[in-house]
């Protein structure tokens, strides 16, 4: 956590004063503030781990892609983990290596297929193939474009999904999830890679879902994935890897027993187990590189209670809302996955001590614009920050509701090095309109 509140009740971010970035002309609100040292700091935390055994940190870049978080990450040796071809894109151009890239995704088109063995000079480190008929298509583009495709299966460990325990929206390790090679198709995806002269095996990959906040479920992935890594190379297949992936989750009020570090421990207790412990060893995480070192700060606009001052009815509490300027489109784990995000005032009221329950809303036509039930001064603040949202934050926000997406600010010793603004409220009004009829 980046987060501290000086003498004087001011919330702060990697040293930062948060209320100066929220009543900039310049920045205001919606705006993620970015903490880019507790980033790195979290990072080189996750790399001390391995203690000193060969590994690849490969970020799981849609958990954020600005920027200045991605240079530095590159900076510090990491690769990273990406989805699309703008992910791709993205991660050369921030400075990955294509040797450090890894790309996952259960539908991924030709033209993506194309970029991925097209980069660099020998293409990505490996196109994670989902199922056993992606191979045949990374294999025909393979020999169209004349190169030789580096490969890894991402296996279903088809664990129960009562034992993959997040929620469901985020669990991807069982058998009804669309991800991963089931078990039973791999012996034949492994022939047909050992037998073409297009793909090369780099290694086996298994992610089993998000937001673990112990480390049993990843364990029951990570064993899945050495037995068939033991399998292949008893029967003479070379590895250069096994990635266990991400899903290291972060605590966002509730509590998170497992650190990042601890997954990695686990992960690597048991590939000397298996026998597996000489190969190099990649993981995937998004999240906890990311999530606890950013805030999302909101303006309070206007508060509404459902009876008049004062009067109380046995039996039947007041329902109070603190409607701010931040909605769903912004922040929207809360919507999709019942997440909680802490509210916290930025600067803290004289007469602290008094405070009730208010649920925080945002401005969007939606019920599930609803950050939740939060425990807050009753005396009048003008800014919240709404906590540990660096991660699927910007990345996922949208502009529903004709509403401009958030500014971004990123701070590093305690300084702004780096700003996104706001697109002018006039913007979305102007791109919609300029779709006109012949
Ligand atoms: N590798 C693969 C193949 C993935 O699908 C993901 C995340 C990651 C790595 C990184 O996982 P992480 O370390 O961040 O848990 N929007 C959701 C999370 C979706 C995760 C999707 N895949 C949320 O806000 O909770």
């Amino acid at each position: 956590m980046s987060i501290t509140r000086d003498d004087a009740g001011e919330l702060r971010l990697g040293g930062l004063k948060l209320s100066e970035v929220a009543t900039s002309p310049t920045y205001g609100t919606p705006t993620y503030v970015y903490d880019l040292d507790g980033m790195d700091r979290e990072a080189l935390e996750l790399a001390a781990a391995f203690e000193g055994h060969p590994h690849l940190v490969c970020y799981a870049v849609k958990a954020n892609s600005a920027a200045p978080i991605v240079r530095s990450f590159a900076k510090h040796g990491l690769g990273a983990d990406v989805v699309s071809a703008g992910e791709l894109l993205f991660a050369l151009g921030a400075g990955v290596s294509a040797d450090l890239v890894v790309m996952s995704g259960v539908a991924k088109t030709d033209e993506e297929i194309d970029l991925a063995l097209g980069a660099g000079p020998r293409g990505i480190l490996a196109l994670q193939v989902e199922s056993a008929e992606e191979v045949a298509r990374v294999e025909a583009r393979a020999r169209a474009l004349g190169r030789v495709a580096r490969v890894s299966l991402r296996i279903n460990p088809g664990l129960d999904p009562s034992e993959i325990h997040t929620h469901a929206n985020i669990a991807t390790g069982h058998d009804e999830a669309k991800f991963g090679v089931p078990l039973p198709r791999v012996p034949e995806a492994l022939a047909r890679i050992a037998e073409s002269n297009s793909l090369t095996l780099s290694g086996l990959t298994c992610h089993v879902g998000s937001q673990f906040t112990t480390t049993d479920a990843y364990e029951g992935g990570a064993k899945v994935l050495f037995s068939l890594a033991k399998d292949a190379l008893a029967r003479g297949i070379a590895l250069d890897y096994v990635d266990t992936g991400g899903g290291f989750g972060i605590d966002y009020g509730g509590g998170c027993a497992a650190r990042p570090a601890d997954f990695v421990r686990k992960a690597r207790a048991l590939a000397k187990v298996y026998g597996v412990d000489h190969l190099r060893h990649l993981v995937e995480p998004g999240r906890s590189l990311v999530g606890s070192h950013a805030v999302l700060l909101a303006k309070v606009l206007q508060t509404k209670s459902d009876r008049p001052a004062n009067e109380r009815v046995a039996g039947d509490p007041e329902r109070r809302w603190l409607m701010i300027d931040a909605g769903m489109n912004d922040l929207m784990r809360p919507a999709l996955y019942q997440s909680n995000h802490r509210v916290v005032p930025l600067a803290l009221p004289s007469s602290a001590s008094a405070t009730a329950s208010a649920r925080v809303v945002g401005p969007v036509c939606e019920s599930s614009d609803d950050f939740g039930l939060h425990t807050l001064p009753i005396e009048p603040f003008s800014h919240v920050a709404l906590l540990d949202a660096g991660a699927y934050g910007y990345s996922m926000a949208s502009r529903y509701n004709g509403r401009p997406l958030p500014a971004e600010v990123f701070v590093r010793g305690g300084r702004i090095v780096a700003a996104k603004e706001r697109a002018p409220l006039r913007a979305w009004a102007d791109e919609r309109l300029s779709i006109a009829e012949e």
